[in-house]
């Protein structure tokens, strides 16, 4: 065997490393530009208590992914019911992580069920992605798990603002749902703030209630006995519905101001008349008269024949969100598509400008809307 001349072999390694160099930027080109297609799991509560929680969000995220059309990056959304629990949720996880194989998660609702879904999602390294859990501690310690929706130490903090300026309350009595984390976050959050605004709560007027409560009257009773100026009912629409509907038969005749939990549409057919001239702090109004907004409200009507809720606009904004991060990351590796949703800044959403912060949570708007027997009124925004 002869051995090649020295010319010859210089060459061969030339004409190879020009072959590798070119075959590896052609890998980076393909790794950064053809993520074509990305499998997302999705876990929402689709029965159970908060089931229209679920079927507005999946609404939102349909129409988002709809409206993408071919673009790439493609999410192919597989979509898991938690039937609204933090066992459900869990489980829904472990399968689409097991099973499905999942680069990455999209939900719970329900801060307890979210929590109970990013422990499973965190210990397996897969990112999940909550587009409407706003309890603080989801994200804490937890590197794999982020938001685009604000945080219950805002939240709490904007009604009891409003709540003193707006007004003039002076004192306030908290209804607490004491089988939500959401529930007991916001009862703190609103309690310091009232306070440190000037305001007083006693501490015989922090009641709780439980998600199997059905009467509400010993705990309303108490309520009316001390006539606060202000009610806060940081809950989820099934219960307070039934709380606001007793307390008008009771004629209870404070002030009450509610949370993100109540926006639904079967918080009025709950409710009723009941529904009628509350405050309430959210995500979106579908009244808002922003353009991209209306388009949106536009756009989900012609599609759902109703209008669209919170739900539905953070689901929306989930899907572009999403597929916004998977082309940063240019991969569909799950840690690449980790860094990229925590390095999001001014993503513009239908539910307000999205930035993410050092702990994976967003910082953005919320709106106070208020309340007719039939629907939600916007009144305001208020930015952090
Ligand atoms: N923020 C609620 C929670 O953490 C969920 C929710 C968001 C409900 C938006 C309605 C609208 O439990």
């Amino acid at each position: 065997m002869t051995m090649p001349s020295k010319t010859t072999r210089r060459v061969v390694v030339t004409a190879l490393s020009a072959a590798l160099c070119s075959l590896g930027l052609a890998v980076s080109m393909v790794a950064r530009a053809a993520v074509g297609e990305v499998k997302v799991g999705v876990i929402l509560p689709l029965t159970g208590d908060k089931a229209t929680f679920g079927q507005e969000s999946l609404n939102g995220l349909k129409l988002a992914l709809e409206k993408a059309g071919k673009e790439t990056p493609q999410l192919k959304i597989q979509v898991e019911d938690t039937q609204g629990t933090p066992a459900g949720s869990a489980a829904a996880v472990n399968k689409l992580i097991a099973t499905d194989k999942v680069a990455v998660i999209i939900g719970e609702v329900a801060s307890s069920n979210t929590i109970a879904a990013s422990t499973a999602a965190q210990s397996a390294k897969i990112p999940l992605m909550t587009h409407a859990s706003t309890n603080d501690t989801i994200t804490l310690g937890k590197d794999f798990i982020s938001r685009i929706c604000f945080v219950d130490s805002f939240q709490g903090a904007v009604m009891a603002k409003f709540a003193v300026t707006n007004l003039k309350a002076k004192t306030a009595a908290i209804l607490v749902d004491s089988d939500s984390d959401y529930s007991r976050g916001l009862r703190d959050s609103f309690k310091q703030a009232f306070i440190a605004a000037g305001g007083t709560i006693k501490e015989d007027l922090v009641i709780s209630y439980s998600q199997k409560d059905r009467d509400f009257k010993t705990q309303l009773i108490k309520v009316r006995k001390a006539a606060p100026d202000a009610v806060f009912i940081p809950g989820y629409y099934t219960q307070v519905g039934a709380i606001l509907r007793q307390a008008k038969e009771l004629k209870l005749n404070s002030k009450f101001l509610g949370t993100d939990g109540w926006d639904s549409p079967d918080l009025f057919k709950i409710a009723g008349a009941a529904a009628a001239g509350h405050y309430v702090s959210s995500h979106f109004a579908a009244d808002d008269t922003d353009n991209r907004v209306q388009d949106f409200v536009r756009e989900y009507k012609a599609r759902n024949k109703e209008n669209p809720g919170a739900m539905a606009a953070l689901g929306y904004d989930a899907g572009f969100f999403m597929r916004a991060a998977i082309k940063k990351a240019g991969s569909n590796e799950p840690s690449k598509i980790r860094d990229a949703i925590a390095s999001m800044k001014n993503f513009d959403g239908i539910t307000g400008t999205i930035t993410i912060d050092k702990n994976r949570n967003a910082v953005k708007p919320a709106v106070i809307v208020t309340t007719t027997e039939k629907e939600f009124k916007f009144l305001t925004r208020v930015n952090p």
